[in-house]
């Protein structure tokens, strides 16, 4: 059946700006309408001419219903239309701590500016979820628990712009995984140009962060990341108690959850392994005591003592122990985590679930995430996060340690 030419009840207009059709981002425009039971009628069209030059389009959008296209709306800001009439962002003030007003603007991972006193203003501490607070002329990113009374927040969706990163075309661009996630075959090949993202991060002088779960001790990554530590390549270790435990039980007792390292079998009475590790810590008066102490000799966590390397040690239900310096305050270890986050041009996920999701939350979009994951469930939940933000490694994270350290590091004579 043909479909009717009457229009729809609601309209706007809305524009956008940037690598539209190589980034894929016009037909995600076009599909968001359709989805929403909507119509669109391109007004203008404008294709960049050069690699470097954006497109500009304007859309009339229609819908069913005021909230059909509020909706619309909501998810076409996401891709960087903003709607056309030229209005301020509105304000409303949060009334009580941690309660935003009901229209509150949620924030996406990517670049936002927001339009006040006729002027474009860019939203700093961007990060997904959260709600943007105005204040002396500055506009910032809060999470809903850092409300506090009195605060102006951003309502409504006038006077936003969210401007998504575009594909890149640089060497040095995740083309090398551009489908998202790179089989086992290519493992040598993602390794090659995560090397060369680790150098380049580190030449601009931007942080190289490693998030990492206890599955690195297991499968005999310890050397190798203590190696890349020792390097200079990590900035900061934003990890739980676990890789903490099990580092430091593999250093002091040779065994990763009773299982010796050697050879692969369980020392008998192991199970209790880990938890004389972290008595051992205890005794020493903490990590850096163990080491100044002489107890602590090598390992990760020995490492970043020895190097300088803050770490993070973030608690879960799941912990014994847990180790002294474990957060166990959730937001106190959200905010140790956004602090190291802060500056860093490039995270490399290894191997947990729970802390390379957490991260990829609080991460902007233009911060590249490598997330090293034998599951590609994982992997593809990190790198769901906006066009060229994040790829996955679907490997063994010992095996891709050992390859990334040899890489990076020039083996000594
Ligand atoms: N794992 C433990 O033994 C343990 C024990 C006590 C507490 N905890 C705490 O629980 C929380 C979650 O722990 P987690 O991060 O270990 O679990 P997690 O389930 O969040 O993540 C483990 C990840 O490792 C991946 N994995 C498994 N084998 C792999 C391999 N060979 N190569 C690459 N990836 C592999 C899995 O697919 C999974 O995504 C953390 O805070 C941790 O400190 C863990």
């Amino acid at each position: 059946m043909p479909e009717s030419k009457t229009t729809l009840p609601v309209s706007d207009h809305v524009e956008a700006e940037g690598h539209l059709i190589d980034s894929h981002i016009m037909e995600q425009i076009f599909d968001t309408v359709v989805e929403f039971q909507g119509r669109f009628e391109v007004e203008h069209f404008h294709i960049g001419r050069t690699n470097s030059e954006p497109s500009r389009l304007r859309l009339r959008i229609e819908a069913p219903s005021e909230p059909m296209l509020e909706k619309m709306m909501t998810q076409l800001l996401g891709l960087g239309c903003s709607p056309v009439d030229k209005s301020d962002a509105e304000l409303a003030p949060v009334e009580r701590e941690c309660c935003a007003p009901e229209d509150f603007y949620s924030t996406t991972n990517h670049r936002t500016l927001v339009r006040l006193k006729g002027a474009w203003l860019e939203v700093g501490s961007q990060r997904m979820d959260a709600m943007i607070v105005v204040k002396e002329g500055r506009a910032f990113c809060r999470r809903l628990r850092d409300l506090r009374a009195g605060d102006q927040v951003v309502v409504g969706m006038k006077g936003i712009r969210v401007i998504p990163e575009a594909k890149e075309r640089d060497r040095l661009s995740f083309a090398f995984m551009s489908n998202g996630i790179s089989s086992e075959r290519q493992v040598e090949t993602a390794v090659r140009q995560t090397a060369a993202l680790v150098r380049h991060t580190v030449e601009q002088g931007q942080k190289v962060i490693v998030v990492a779960g206890p599955v690195v001790v297991h499968t005999g990554g310890v050397p190798f990341l203590a190696q890349l530590i020792r390097s200079g390549f990590v900035h900061a270790l934003l990890t739980g108690n676990a890789l903490g435990v099990h580092d430091m039980e593999a250093a002091l007792l040779g065994t990763s959850l009773g299982i010796r390292l050697s050879d692969g079998r369980q020392q008998e009475h192991g199970h209790r392994n880990h938890m004389r590790a972290i008595n051992a810590i205890y005794h020493a008066g903490g990590i850096r005591q163990a080491v100044e102490s002489g107890v602590l000799t090598r390992g990760i966590m020995y490492e970043c003592v020895r190097a300088g390397v803050p770490y993070i040690l973030a608690g879960s239900l799941r912990d014994d122990g847990p180790l002294p310096e474990t957060i166990t305050d959730m937001n106190q270890a959200q905010d140790a985590y956004a602090e190291h986050l802060s500056g860093a041009g490039l995270v490399l996920c290894l191997g947990s679930m729970l802390h390379s999701i957490a991260v990829g939350n609080m991460l902007p979009s233009w911060v590249k995430i490598v997330c090293v994951d034998i599951n590609p469930a994982v992997a593809t939940k990190v790198s769901d996060r906006g066009t060229g933000q994040a790829v996955g490694v679907i490997t063994d994270v010992g095996l891709f340690l050992e390859l990334l350290a040899r890489a990076l590091t020039v083996p000594k004579p």
